[in-house]
């Protein structure tokens, strides 16, 4: 998947020292979960799961995000199920060095298009730590609405949603 910035593909066994580098990241891991960062191991057990669930799951999943312009890895985006529900969700997790350029809105658009148009998903959320205001700005821009509150992945997090049919740009 091609935007006007970045060039998204699957994430490969190969690809483990990348995913390494941005989950062992305080920085990046500061609102995801507990705010821990992860070992190499279950870094390594995260990716064997990305790579199968392409497979489980066609048109979802967890995409590397490069920069077409010199091919620099900077993260990922997905979209995918929330586990133990019917709900699709969209997210990102970048590098540090690639925040501030617009980049997080660029690819959740581009996966928001993909997933009402290619997939026919009649609607997409998003979930934030409640102090997470850089993720809930990405996800207004995209298009989702402040939908308050839910209950995932065991916590109480801030809520986005957007529907086909509603705008997403
Ligand atoms: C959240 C994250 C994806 C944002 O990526 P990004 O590429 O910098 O996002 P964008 O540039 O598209 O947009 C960020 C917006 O948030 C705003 N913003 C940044 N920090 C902010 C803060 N502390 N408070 C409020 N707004 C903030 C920016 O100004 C920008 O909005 P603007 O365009 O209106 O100025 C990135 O910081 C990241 O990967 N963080 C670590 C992982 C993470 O938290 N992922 C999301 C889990 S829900």
């Amino acid at each position: 998947m091609i935007t006007e910035r970045l060039e998204l593909r699957e994430f490969r066994p190969a690809d483990l020292e990348h995913l390494y580098r941005l989950d062992s990241d305080p920085r990046v891991m500061r609102y995801i979960g507990d705010g821990s960062v992860l070992t190499r191991a279950s870094v390594a057990e995260a990716l064997a799961r990305v790579t199968k669930y392409y497979r489980n799951y066609p048109g979802l999943g967890v995409w590397s995000a490069e920069e077409r312009d010199g091919h620099a890895f900077i993260g990922w985006f997905c979209l995918k199920y929330v586990p133990k529900t019917v709900e699709v969700e969209v997210g990102y997790r970048l590098l540090p060095d690639a925040w501030g350029r617009g980049y997080a809105t660029e690819g959740a658009r581009a996966l928001l298009r993909h997933g009402f148009a290619d997939l026919g998903v009649a609607r997409i959320i998003g979930l934030t730590h409640p102090d997470n205001l850089a993720s809930q700005r990405v996800l207004a821009k995209a298009g989702l609405r402040d939908a308050g509150w839910g209950r995932y992945y065991g916590r109480d997090l801030r809520l986005f949603a957007v529907s086909r049919g509603e705008s997403v740009e």
